[in-house]
Order: C-alpha cells, then sequence, then structure tokens
C-alpha cells in the first residue's frame, strides 16, 4: 500500500523498444499530490521514455514495460490505454509541442476537452480560466498555431493539456527551443498552476538550472537509471550536481557517475 499522499508511484520499472533495446534499467520514482518533481538528466537518459510510461504511450513508439509497476493513487495502471490515464486526470505534454499547425490557437485548446463529460458551459469555463493564466494565447487565439512564436506553441500545448482538467500533467521539455526570459515566463505560469490550480506536475527537463528552480523534489536519470534525488534545494547545492548540470565546476562534463564525490556517496545511494 502507498501512503495516501503518493499520487504517483512508479516502482522499478524496466522499458525496452523494439523488444531489444533496453532504456529503463529499474526506474523508481514517487510523485506526492500537489508537488512540482523534476526528471533531470541529459539526452537519451530516459527522461521521456519514463513519461511515456506513465501515460501509457508507449505502445505508439514499440515500448513496453516489462518488469516493475506504475501505481495512480493506489491502481495499477500500466495495461490502461492513453484516454483511460486522460480521464483518471493525468495528461502529457508532448516534447516538441505538438501544436496541430493549421489550427488556431483556440481549435487547438478546445482539441484538448474531448474526453470531458461535463458539458459545454464547463469546458468555456475552463477555456476562460486557460485564458487567465496564458494571456498571450487570449490575444493569439484566432491565429494560425503555425504562426505563432514558439513560446506562444509551448503555451498552447499546456493549455490544451489543462482542458481535460487534469490532476497531474507531464510535461515533457518545456523550455525546449526557447528565449530564457520566455523559459522562465512558461515556468512561472507552471507554478502558478500548481499554487493555484493544485495541479500536480512532472516534468522532464535538460536544463537543470531552471527545473530546480520550480520544482520541489528532483531525480536525475542518467542511462536509464536514476543516480540521484532529493529536495530541490538540497540537489541545488550539491557539488556534483553543480559541476555537471549547473555549469559551474568548469572542465569537461563526462558522467555524472565518473565524479569522485558521487562514487564515494554511491555507497549510500546502494
Ligand atoms: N521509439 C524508440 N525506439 C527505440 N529506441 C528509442 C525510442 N525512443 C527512444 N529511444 C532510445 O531510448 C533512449 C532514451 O530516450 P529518451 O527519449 O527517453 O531520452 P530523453 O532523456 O528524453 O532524451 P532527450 O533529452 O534527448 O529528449 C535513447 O537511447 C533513445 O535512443
Ligand atoms: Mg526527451
Amino acid at each position: 500500500m502507498s501512503t495516501p499522499n503518493i499520487l504517483l508511484n512508479v516502482n522499478g520499472i524496466e522499458v525496452i523498444y523494439n523488444h531489444v533495446i533496453l532504456v529503463l534499467k529499474g526506474v523508481s520514482l514517487q510523485v506526492a499530490e500537489g508537488r512540482v518533481v523534476a526528471l533531470l538528466g541529459g539526452n537519451g537518459a530516459g527522461k521521456t521514455t519514463t513519461l511515456r510510461a506513465v501515460s501509457n504511450l508507449l505502445a505508439g513508439e514499440r515500448g513496453d514495460v516489462t518488469k516493475g509497476s506504475i501505481e495512480l493513487r493506489g491502481e495499477r495502471i500500466e495495461r490502461l490505454s492513453p484516454s483511460d490515464m486522460v480521464e483518471r486526470g493525468v495528461v502529457q505534454v508532448m516534447e516538441g509541442r505538438h501544436c496541430f499547425a493549421h489550427l488556431t490557437i483556440e481549435e487547438n485548446l478546445m482539441t484538448g476537452a474531448y474526453t470531458r463529460r461535463d458539458g459545454k458551459a464547463a469546458v468555456a469555463e475552463t477555456l476562460e480560466k486557460v485564458y487567465n493564466y496564458f494571456p498571450r494565447l487570449k490575444t493569439r487565439r484566432a491565429s494560425q498555431a503555425a504562426y505563432t512564436s514558439g513560446g506562444e506553441q509551448q503555451m498552447c500545448a499546456i493549455g490544451r493539456a489543462l482542458m481535460a482538467n487534469p490532476k497531474m500533467v507531464l510535461l515533457d521539455e518545456p523550455s525546449m527551443g526557447l528565449a530564457p526570459q520566455i523559459v522562465e515566463e512558461v515556468f512561472e505560469i507552471v507554478k502558478d498552476l500548481n499554487t493555484k490550480e493544485r495541479v500536480t506536475f512532472l516534468l522532464a527537463e535538460q536544463n537543470t538550472n531552471i527545473a530546480l528552480k520550480y520544482a520541489d523534489y528532483g531525480y536525475i536519470l542518467e542511462n536509464g537509471r536514476i543516480v540521484m534525488d532529493g529536495e530541490a534545494r538540497a540537489l541545488r547545492e550539491n557539488e556534483d550536481v553543480k559541476e555537471f548540470y549547473l555549469g559551474m565546476g568548469g572542465g569537461d562534463r563526462k558522467s555524472f557517475k565518473d565524479v569522485k564525490s558521487y562514487k564515494r556517496r554511491k555507497r549510500w545511494l546502494a
């Protein structure tokens, strides 16, 4: 049995693509209700794969959870469909902000409400709420998504997820390709949604700096394994994290595992 306030419990999952490519090698993580949790790591670490495993989007990629379990409020969810997940309040915002280019911002947002069964008035209310959080989207509501900026498209992708009235949003690499100021703006809104609407976030980021600034807790993923986790503040102050992920140490950025102090600490982690 999991603790009552643990919304998501990923327990030792292994993920294999195409029956042969082992990508996640026993990943465990927990997301407590109402928190912002960051999943950090470089290219190919397995962040997106972890999010896909939770939202059940692996099948479309010929991926499979072959070991371990995933629980949402104690219910096993590995065998559910992506739309079952949406119905349970879990929505993923995919990497690369997949908006429908030929639809307007508002049409894009409305596609996020397809699972709603609570009527037009309630959906319209959510749309207003989304516009409240993202005033830029309101200004651009009638523009074709293809002609909006990268930041607006990322906001649109998050806004569309919110249209499903989620309890939890899985946010994949929200900072990707955006100017620092826009990244801050997006993360400010994420934090606002978390505080005011009590939306729980699990976000994958290569941008450790920004993620740890806004998250409560972080997990560092390397080569399909969690190598470290902790409260965001503690991770921000950790010397190894500073050196390898916050760019404060200088020198070559090798593997996190090569850091001497990390090796020393590994005894406690194992
Ligand atoms: N559909 C797929 N088929 C086969 N291998 C895949 C597939 N998707 C991802 N992989 C492999 O799985 C590993 C982890 O990829 P994943 O996309 O989860 O990493 P990531 O941490 O999200 O990286 P990035 O920061 O670059 O987005 C990589 O080696 C990648 O090549
Ligand atoms: Mg990724």
